[in-house]
């Protein structure tokens, strides 16, 4: 039996199949925005379910359908999608670059731009070829397909900068001699502008690390099981700051614990979430029913990242790869030595002159 809707000042939570949902319950081109994370097709399984790799396109394909169906010409559909890999062996699936492909060839989306969830806080998965084989490294970025119904969708990055570097600063205010650069760029004198802040890129670094919230802590008074594949707030709220306006209508047909409905409340844009599970729709609740504001700000405001470079070594003598690819598991594994060189490797051993640079940092 479908629960009730809970409503709350801006949105609902809707307790139904979303597809069933938007077919009965919503006009043609009266939606903004559409912010979501379908279930991805997952080796392991996650409790609500996921589509099998191979039945994963068509699964979909119903889904958007409706969502070209409900967006206004102006409107974007932004979804964030997780890669996959081939079970037994450390190759990767296609499904998602497939599924894009499907909404812009066949249903005619337009793929505005491709961005890049960066989660700094990531395990090294599948540990089995990443930790152990070593012939792989860390999965660390979902794919974020921003697509749209024209090639115009509304959208301003002005909503979404980041604060200038000090160097950028000392240029505004100091001043830049205009003039031709090696590659053939006219830095023209419109670089001193103070324009609020440096345009981001397509790389989102959000880490994804919620363990003390008031969500978390509704839950767990109330013996709710938390979600378990949430999304940080920070992820939808770019999108929503992004490409909607106060008063704009945002849809999550996949709501799971329905932080984009949460995120649109504390900007004011109206929303609708639907979900299937009945436990996180009750968990999902709290995000709303007494909630102090959380702006999350224990989080870095930013990060630093290597160059690739910072371990190379010009004179490192590399140890030889392994000849099959990794096949044949090392015979030890040491988890603890991180900088470890491969102990693997079917009789190759290791170049014991191997010799690391000192990185270097600059802020
Ligand atoms: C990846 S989770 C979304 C998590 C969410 N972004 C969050 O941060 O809590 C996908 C959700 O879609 C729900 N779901 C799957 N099929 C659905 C359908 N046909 N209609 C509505 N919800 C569905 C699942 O139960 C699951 O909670």
């Amino acid at each position: 039996m479908l629960m009730e809707p809970f409503v709350t000042q801006r949105g609902r939570i809707v307790h139904q199949d979303s597809l069933t949902y938007m077919r009965q319950a919503m006009a043609d081109e009266s939606v903004d925005l559409i912010f979501t994370s379908p279930p991805f097709a997952l080796t392991r399984k996650k409790d609500y379910g996921n589509v099998a790799e191979d039945e994963y396109v068509t699964w979909f394909e119903a889904f958007a359908c409706e969502f070209h169906r409900l967006l206004k010409p102006t409107g974007s559909l932004v979804i964030d999608i997780g890669g996959a890999w081939i079970p037994g062996q450390p190759t990767r699936s296609l499904y998602h670059f497939e599924l894009l492909i499907m909404l812009c060839r066949k249903l005619q989306f337009h793929l505005a731009q491709e961005f890049y969830w960066w989660n700094p806080s990531k395990l090294p998965t599948p540990a089995e070829w990443v930790n152990v084989r070593r012939v792989r490294v860390k999965d660390g970025v979902n794919c974020v397909f921003w697509l749209s119904k024209t090639p115009w969708p509304k959208a301003s990055n002005r909503r979404v900068l980041w604060p200038y570097s000090d160097s950028m600063l000392d240029l505004i205010e100091n001043g830049y001699e205009a003039k031709r650069r090696p590659s053939g760029h006219d830095i023209s004198d419109k670089f001193q502008r103070h324009n609020g802040g440096s345009i981001p890129p397509n790389l989102l670094a959000i880490p994804n690390t919620e363990s003390n919230s008031y969500y978390l802590r509704y839950c767990k008074e109330r013996d709710i099981k938390p979600h378990p594949a949430r999304f940080p707030a920070r992820l939808p709220e770019f999108f929503v700051r992004m490409l909607t306006d106060v008063d704009d209508l945002v849809l999550d047909p996949f709501g799971g614990s329905c932080v984009t409905g949460e995120v649109c409340e504390s900007l004011d844009r109206n929303w609708v979430c639907c979900e299937v599970v009945p436990e996180y729709i009750e968990g999902a609740k709290g995000r709303f029913t007494g909630m102090p504001s959380e702006n999350n700000r224990s989080e870095p405001d930013y990060y630093k990242i290597y160059s690739p470079s910072a371990l190379w070594d010009s004179d490192s003598n590399d140890d030889i790869l392994p000849e099959d690819g990794g096949q044949s598991r090392p015979q030890t594994v040491n988890h603890d030595d991180a900088a470890a060189a491969p102990k693997v490797t079917n009789g190759v051993t290791p170049n014991p002159a191997k010799r690391l640079k000192q990185p270097r940092l600059i802020d």
